[in-house]
């Protein structure tokens, strides 16, 4: 567990926002083609905001920790912001990540970017 961050093991260990938004208004969901896993991300959104979220996984250590660290930094932004979030970013705030698992970072990523177009779609004309 060595190559894992202090801050990867915590949320892998204690993942936040972990659940269903029943009466969601956007839902994403991505696999991730490298190895399969998948990811559900639910969204609740009030002018503009993301109120919000919450996700489930079928993924490893890293994506769990990813997803985690994802919702709390969307909480509590804008659509626009949030979208700009790169898996980058996601790593950075979780003090790095082993090169090999940096593919599991785009899962969550993709999630937030897929249930904001899912919103949209619902909500924007
Ligand atoms: Fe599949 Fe990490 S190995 S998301």
């Amino acid at each position: 567990m060595e190559e894992y961050s202090k801050e990867v093991i915590e949320h892998f260990l204690n993942p936040r926002n972990v659940g269903e938004i029943k009466d969601a208004d956007g839902v994403g969901e991505v696999g991730n083609p490298v190895c399969g896993d998948i990811m559900r991300m639910y969204i609740k959104v009030k002018k503009d905001i993301i109120t919000d979220v919450k996700f489930l996984t079928f993924g490893c250590g890293a994506a769990v920790a990813t997803s985690s660290m994802v919702t709390e930094m969307i909480k509590g932004k804008s659509l626009e912001k949030a979208e700009e979030i790169t898996n980058i970013n996601v790593a950075e705030a979780l003090g790095g990540l082993p090169p090999i698992k940096m593919h599991c970072s785009n899962l969550a990523q993709q999630c937030v970017k897929a249930a904001i177009l899912d919103y949209r779609k619902k909500h924007e004309k």
